[in-house]
Formats: structure tokens, sequence, C-alpha cells
């Protein structure tokens, strides 16, 4: 399953370690601000797909840590482990984490989507949000989030899409490519940083492509369920016995 990445490859991972190292600080602000806090929501609807009596999570790229909080918010039991490769979310992630009197729950380690150190059916769900548009080998990274996750258990992913209708496609793809990297130049200083974050949106896969890959790499089950006008969809595969 694993592909050779190429050097366009490697120089597309050490752009995306340098851009969320810059924007650490101010990337909750941004997300908020950016969606108008949409993105709680959906990380809420994201956690409330984790299956049933669920003991541990892993959360791919976990940026800050927003989805192994929520996660605790509604499963105050769970164990969760939080993985991201720029060391400087990570230490956001452990002042969130921190404060929330939940480190005896929320693990965090650095390491790479591609090669989750973890052995095979580990996990009740893997998640992923906002995450897998930065990755090159997108059926590595699904492989690896299946071989981790027991059978039964589920595959979660969130990702931005241009929505189907086309008023808000418009609307969106003005707002993406206009008010974001404005907005990011204002908060962050970084223009590149969120002028990234339209050009991955339009890069990425549609909905139904994710879809098919997902199937590809063993998942059943799979749906793809659109939240906010379809500007984010709420990825779900299941790992079959
Ligand atoms: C847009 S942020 C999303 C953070 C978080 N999941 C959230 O919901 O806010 C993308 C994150 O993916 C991480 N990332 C990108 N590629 C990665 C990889 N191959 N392995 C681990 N983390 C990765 C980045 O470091 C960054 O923290």
């Amino acid at each position: 399953m694993n592909r050779t990445l190429d050097i366009q490859d490697a120089d597309r991972i050490k752009t995306v370690q340098r851009i969320f190292n810059s924007v650490t600080p101010q990337y909750d602000l941004l997300n908020r601000l950016l969606s108008g806090r949409q993105d709680v929501y959906w990380r809420r609807r994201t956690v409330r797909h984790f299956p049933e009596n669920s003991e541990r999570v892993i959360d791919i790229a976990t940026g800050t840590g927003d989805i192994a909080l929520e996660a605790i918010k509604q499963h105050p039991e769970i164990n969760v482990i939080g993985l991201d490769f720029v060391p400087r979310m990570l230490q956001f992630a452990a002042v969130k984490t921190k404060k929330a009197n939940a480190e005896k729950h929320i693990g965090l380690i650095a390491g790479d989507a591609l090669h989750i150190p973890f052995q095979n059916n580990y996990f009740d769900a893997a998640t992923i949000a906002f995450g897998l548009r930065n990755i090159p080998d997108i059926p590595t990274a699904l492989g690896e989030m299946q071989r981790v996750v027991r059978p039964g258990g589920k595959v979660l992913i969130l990702e931005m899409t241009f929505p189907k209708n086309i008023g808000m496609r418009r609307f969106f793809n003005w707002y993406l490519n206009n008010i974001i990297p404005l907005l990011g130049r204002l908060i962050s200083r970084d223009s590149g940083a969120y002028r990234y974050l339209p050009d991955s949106i339009q890069a990425f896969l549609s909905p139904g492509e994710l879809s098919n890959l997902m199937e590809k790499v063993g998942l059943i089950e799979v749906k793809a369920i659109p939240l906010t006008f379809g500007i984010t969809y709420l990825h779900e595969g299941v790992k079959p016995d």
C-alpha cells in the first residue's frame, strides 16, 4: 500500500510543517473566526459518531487538540491519543489539555499519519479533522487509520469542500480566495499560510472520490454527511469483522 514519497511530496511536507508551526498561536482564534464557530459544531458532530462504549480513540493530525478535548467533554472516561508532526501544535494542545484537567485521558504524541505507531486493531475509532488534505499519500494515511481500528470500529474524517449549490459555491469560492487570506494575513501575519488553505481545499478530493478511496482501503458502510450547506463533510467508514 505504501508508495514512495518523491521530492515534490517532501517539499510539500516541509511547507505544511512550516505553515502550521508559524500559525500555531493564532490557529484556534482563526478557526473560530473564519468558520463563524462552525468548526466547533463540526467536531462535536464527529465525536457523536464514535462507536457506542468507545474506550480508546486516536485523533490523527490533532493540531491543538480540539477533537481530543471534545471527546473528553462528551465521554469523560474515554482515553484519547492525539498525534501530530508539528511539536508546536502539540505544545498548545498540552496547555489546553492541562487547563481542561484532562491529562489523565489525553496522551499527545509526535508522529506521522503515514506511520501510526500503534498495533493493529487497537482503537475503537480513528479521527482526522482538516488534516487529510495536507497529506501527500492519502491512501496510505487511510490504510493506517483502518489498520489501527478494531473490527467494527470507525474511521471518521472531517474535510472542507466546495458546496454543490451553485450560489453557495460562488460565495464560498469568493470567501475562500478573498476573506480568508485577508483575515489570515491580518491576524497571523503569514499570508502564505492562509493562501495555502484555499489552495489545499481546491486541490482536495470531492466527497465522492474520498468515499471511493475509503472503500478501496477496505472500509464498509461508507457515508459522506454534508454539514453547513455542504462546505464540510463528515466521512465515516466501518472496519469489517
Ligand atoms: C488544519 S490542522 C487541523 C488540526 C486539528 N485536527 C483541528 O481540527 O483543528 C492540520 C494539522 O495536520 C497536521 N499534519 C499534517 N500532516 C501530518 C502528518 N503527515 N502527520 C501528522 N500530522 C500532520 C499539521 O501539523 C496540523 O496540525
